[in-house]
């Protein structure tokens, strides 16, 4: 396994993250927690050593399922979790954090996160207020989600003695909105990009279309999985599949093989069990050729003004 430094931080998380929305066992389809617990200890085993979640993940089922996996490891494990949007406030974050804290059978977080921003809320207050938390060392580091750069730097301007570690934002082999802007800010500031949806939320494994998804699957609102979408997707999917059988990885391992190649990007597949947590983790170690990399992009120019995805 590779290991690389969050953002400025000391932390050295591996190069390939496990999402834990899954684990919340909500909208993802029939999920079972012991095949989730599997996932999360054949992870460890394999040498992954960072896990993200949320206090929302399945109202705080995914944060529980971990604290009972590592509570014997805790400090060998970097835990990454958020608050919620709607928590925000002073007085509800404390609240959050102290749930969280609870659920994952810790006193510490190592990466605190805001899940998403709230412009009705004071940026200030909630910043100030996730630096006491640090000074008090309830957690070891700020990361945020889903924030655009004018909201970053007007987060960073509250902190005094600490600075965001992270910025985690949709980004995958076929939605590259960060790439313009916020990829080259957040690599010139030293803050880690944490790839959510790496695997376009399965679609990259051939699995999906709407007329597979059940009504309550996340998926189902998720422009990307529209027929238009696919009919796209078609042919850069088999451009990747042609160079997955050249190369013996999988379409899957391919596309978390390419962000990590980014740099600077830790993606967070997301897996229900030990099967597909063993296979995103064979993704690093090795690399694409300057000319398999060129065939993947001459093939995303063809497709990327064409997609609908938001
Ligand atoms: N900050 C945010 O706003 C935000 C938003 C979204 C996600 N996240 C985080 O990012 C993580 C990952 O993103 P995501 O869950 O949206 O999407 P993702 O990781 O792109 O896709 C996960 C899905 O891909 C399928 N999959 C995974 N590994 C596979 C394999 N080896 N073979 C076949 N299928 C495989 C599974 O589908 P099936 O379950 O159908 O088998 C799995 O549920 C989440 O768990 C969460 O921690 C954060």
């Amino acid at each position: 396994m590779e290991y690389t430094n969050l953002g400025k931080s000391d932390l050295k998380v591996s190069v390939i993250g496990l999402g834990a929305w899954q684990a919340g066992a909500k909208g993802w389809g029939k999920i079972v927690d012991s095949d989730v617990k599997n996932a999360i200890l054949t992870s460890i085993e394999m040498g992954l050593n960072f896990i993200d979640t949320a206090e929302v993940y399945g109202d705080g089922h995914s944060e529980s399922v971990i604290g009972e996996v590592i509570k014997d490891i805790r400090d060998e494990i970097i835990i990454a979790t958020k608050a919620s949007g709607s928590h925000l406030k002073p007085e509800y974050l404390e609240r959050a954090l102290d749930g969280s804290l609870k659920r994952l059978n810790t006193n510490y977080i190592d990466l605190y996160q805001v899940h998403w921003p709230d412009i009705y809320i004071s940026l200030k207050d909630t910043m100030k207020t996730l630096e006491k938390m640090a000074n008090d060392g309830k957690i070891r580091y700020i990361g945020l989600s889903n924030f655009s750069i004018c909201q970053i730097e007007e987060a960073r301007s509250y902190l005094s003695n600490l600075d965001i570690v992270s910025n985690q934002v949709r980004y995958n082999i076929i939605q590259r909105e960060i790439e313009e802007e916020m990829l080259p800010y957040l690599n010139r500031e030293k803050i880690s990009v944490i790839a959510y949806s790496p695997l376009a939320q399965g679609l990259l494994t051939f699995k999906y279309d709407y007329s597979n998804l059940e009504p309550s699957d996340v998926r189902k609102s998720n422009k990307l999985f529209s027929e238009q979408n696919i009919r796209l997707i078609a042919p850069f999917l088999s451009v990747l599949r042609d160079i997955s059988l050249e190369t013996g990885h999988s379409v899957v391992q391919l596309a978390l093989n390419w962000l990590i190649s980014r740099g600077n990007v830790i993606p967070i597949p997301g897996a229900r069990n030990r099967d597909q947590a063993t296979i995103n983790l064979q993704s690093n170690g090795w690399r694409l050729s300057p000319e398999q990399n060129k065939k993947i992009e001459d093939k995303y120019l063809e497709i990327k003004d064409k997609l609908d995805t938001f």
